[in-house]
């Protein structure tokens, strides 16, 4: 795919870069001497034509056609999900494992929904996507399938809409934007943290000026999933596992998605530049051993070099705020998703507990938290969100998330996150990657949008047009 965005410029001091997949040109230079000048995947050079997706309306679609792709822990919760909307007809099911989708298909039984299945062989998903009567694909595959799945979709007509993240190579995020454009397909990445109700809430907080002017921010993923990636009947064909072989932040989405939302990121503020490090790994190939001294199923585990427990990439953007997001998937933690929001003015921080102020003497307390929590509760919430519980996926969100979905692709507006986000946020994985395996080395951040985020508009937390698709909380 050519495109005179994707100009390789020649960026000093980044030698040896690992970035996996990274459009095959950067094979050449892996292990140059460190200080040499690099061939290296950069848009800094605009003035490519293209057509802008941030904002962009497609026409209405009155009952949203939808077909999944990948139906194992994740997936099954999705379709159970949209068989709740209102103006969603559930038509295919596809999965490498033909139980899955038979099971999830019985979970129907009792719906309008009756979809086909497409469950003959890995490559059966295009079957799907190639059906005329689809309107949207909704991906929830391992990671490396997603940002090939979603291109095959929208160059089918489909809009795609794709589990976090929505590509693991640079390549792949310059390949989704280019075909959201030529195809005037969405491609939203499924990034339903930024539906929780405590970041809808700072976003809407953001948005009237509660925390001032914004300077720094941070998110994480802080999640010990050491145990299910070593589990042998967890992910399908031990993906996550084998991902783990990289070292960076692989998973940054959940963090950043959301904070990058307050910041106005691609609408009026743009992530230039990046540097990450990762601590050494202090867990992942000691359990490798221990797992592979009893069963030799893990024997290739053994000696391999996993990706640093701990790894924290600061991000700065072209307005001169901050972002800082951390990546730890082993560690004996509990969970946090840090999103701090930090401002002139105010600031707020979610984990461990929802916390506000408004200087520095200290917290709000829990009354005063309540309040403002009526008070900046966007209408998004309060149209949807008691429903949203009830139907629940991580509490809600997921439910708030695919609603928005389906309720902008109804009315015809535009998605809250579109492909920019999707590469934007996705990218932050593999320049992270780039940045670790180079001492740390400053690493730039492609404008995706081609100069269109001075004036892109920020997204809209008002439900001032649309909001009327209805929820069917007892679709059974
Ligand atoms: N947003 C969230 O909160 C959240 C939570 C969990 C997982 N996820 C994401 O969801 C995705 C799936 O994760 P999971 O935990 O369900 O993994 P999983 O391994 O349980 O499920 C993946 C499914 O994809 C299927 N699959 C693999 N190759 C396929 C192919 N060629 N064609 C059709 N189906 C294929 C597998 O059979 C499996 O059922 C991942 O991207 C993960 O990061 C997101």
């Amino acid at each position: 795919m050519k495109s005179n965005r994707r100009n390789f410029l020649k960026v000093s001091g980044l030698a040896g870069i690992g970035l996996a997949g990274g459009a095959g040109i950067m094979s050449g230079n892996a292990g140059a001497p460190d200080g040499e000048q690099t061939v290296y995947p950069c848009s800094l050079q605009q003035g490519g034509k293209h057509f802008n997706m941030s904002g962009y309306a497609a026409p209405k679609i009155e009952t949203v056609r939808i077909g999944f792709v990948g139906l194992g822990n994740r997936g099954p919760g999705a379709v159970n999900r949209m068989s709740r909307i209102d103006g969603v007809e559930i038509k295919a099911l596809c999965d490498v494992r033909p139980d899955r989708a038979e099971k999830v298909k019985k979970s129907l039984e009792k719906t309008k929904h009756r979809p086909d299945l497409y469950t003959a062989g890995e490559n059966d998903w295009k079957k799907m996507c190639e059906r005329k009567d689809l309107d949207l694909i909704y991906i929830a595959t391992p990671w490396k399938l997603h940002a090939p799945m979603a291109v095959y979709a929208m160059e089918q007509g489909k809009h795609a809409a794709s589990e976090v993240p929505a590509a693991v190579t640079l390549e792949e995020c310059w390949q989704l934007v280019e075909t959201s454009e030529k195809t005037k397909k969405h491609c939203m990445i499924l990034e339903n943290c930024c539906y929780d109700f405590f970041e809808l809430m700072t976003l809407n907080m953001a948005r009237q000026g509660f925390f001032g002017e914004i300077v720094h921010t941070e998110g994480a993923y802080i999640h010990h999933l050491l145990d299910s990636n070593f589990d042998k009947d967890g992910y399908y064909d031990m993906w996550r596992l084998k991902e783990n072989l990289r070292n960076g932040s692989l998973y940054p989405t959940h963090g950043l998605g959301p904070i990058a939302q307050v910041l106005n990121i691609n609408r009026g503020d743009r992530m230039d530049y990046l540097v990450s490090v990762s601590s050494n790994d202090f867990m992942m190939g000691e359990t490798a051993r221990e797992l592979a001294a009893k069963d030799d199923f893990y024997k290739p585990y053994v000696n391999k070099t996993f990706r640093g427990n701990m790894n924290t990439t600061t991000i700065r953007t072209v307005n001169g705020k901050t972002l800082m997001v951390q990546h730890d998937v082993t560690s004996p933690r509990p969970y946090s998703r840090i999103h701090l929001v930090s401002g002139t003015k105010g600031t707020a921080l979610k984990y461990p507990e929802p916390r506000i102020s408004t200087n520095h003497e200290g917290w709000i307390g829990q009354d005063e938290l309540k309040v403002l929590e009526e008070k900046y509760a966007p209408p998004i919430v309060t149209r949807v969100g008691e429903m949203a519980k009830q139907i629940g996926g991580h509490g809600g969100m997921d439910f708030l998330m695919d609603w928005r979905l389906i309720d902008c692709l109804r009315n015809g507006i535009p998605l809250d996150i579109d492909v920019y986000d999707a590469a934007a946020w996705s990218a932050v994985a593999p320049l992270s990657e780039a940045s670790v395996a180079n001492r740390s080395k400053t690493v730039d951040i492609p404008d995706f949008t081609s100069g269109s985020w001075k004036t892109n508009s920020p997204v809209d937390v008002t439900l001032a047009k649309g909001g009327n698709t209805k929820v069917l909380i007892s679709a059974r």
